[in-house]
């Protein structure tokens, strides 16, 4: 017979525990040092990048120029986003943050992404956008902003941003994370490679294969 030693209470504040700790959802992992610098050229793979030789850091690896300039628009989606994470900024690797300048062209979108990994603040540099957020319950939480302002999105959660401006506008993005990582939901599933069954986008979408495959024109990288 099973001998129920633990007594209902201790299971509860156990089980209860338990749960705490697995739902404390954290952002990068904290660092252990004053910096590590990312050696992409290393073989060792770990969580983020092995450290450079500490001799061989300089300012460079902590510098970008790479947000200075406005980034050319003219795409499919009349948007580009400049990463300043820690491919470009070898010197963000462990430190947890990142920032993106984002530039849109009049009427552009950049359309309805996550960020696997990180919370995105964005600062209007210029112009007027209008943004949103979907909760996991549904719920779309929207508004118009303007130049000096910023907006939150919270980790995880799809979101977008539209100039509905005949100007261009930009923003800049800051993330707590070193590479937040980006799935833009369009591109996602109608432009993976190899690319998803035709049949899982007819059913999911509750549309016909000629208008996946119109889609999928649209959204594959032009050869
Ligand atoms: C930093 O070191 C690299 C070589 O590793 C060199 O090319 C670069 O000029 C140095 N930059 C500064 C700011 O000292
Ligand atoms: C965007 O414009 C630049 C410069 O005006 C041009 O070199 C480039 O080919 C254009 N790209 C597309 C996709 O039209």
């Amino acid at each position: 017979m099973v001998n129920h030693t633990m007594k209902l209470p201790n299971f509860v504040l156990l089980l209860t525990s338990a749960l705490l700790l697995a739902t404390t959802v954290s952002s990068d992992p904290d660092l252990l040092q004053d910096l590590c610098v990312a050696d992409p050229s290393s073989g060792v793979k770990v969580n983020g990048f092995t450290c450079k030789e500490a001799s061989k850091v300089n300012a460079s690896d902590f510098f970008s120029s790479i947000l200075a300039k406005p980034g050319a628009t003219n795409n499919t989606f009349g948007s580009l986003v400049t990463g300043a994470n820690v491919e470009k900024v070898p010197g963000l690797n462990t430190l947890g943050v990142s920032l993106s300048r984002i530039d849109y062209a009049p009427d552009g979108i950049n359309p309805p992404h996550t960020h696997p990994r990180a919370t995105e603040i964005v600062f209007v540099l210029e112009g007027q956008l209008d943004v949103g957020f979907i909760t996991t319950a549904n719920v779309l939480i929207s508004k118009t902003i303007n130049k000096g302002e910023i907006f939150v999105f919270p980790k995880g959660l799809v979101h977008f941003q539209k100039n509905n401006a005949n100007v261009p506008a930009a923003v800049i993005s800051a993330f707590n994370s070193q590479l937040p990582g980006t799935q833009s939901i369009a591109t996602t599933l109608f432009a993976a490679t190899p690319s998803l069954p035709d049949h899982v986008l007819t059913k999911t979408f509750q549309i016909g294969t000629k208008e996946v495959q119109k889609i999928k024109t649209r959204l594959l990288p032009k050869k």
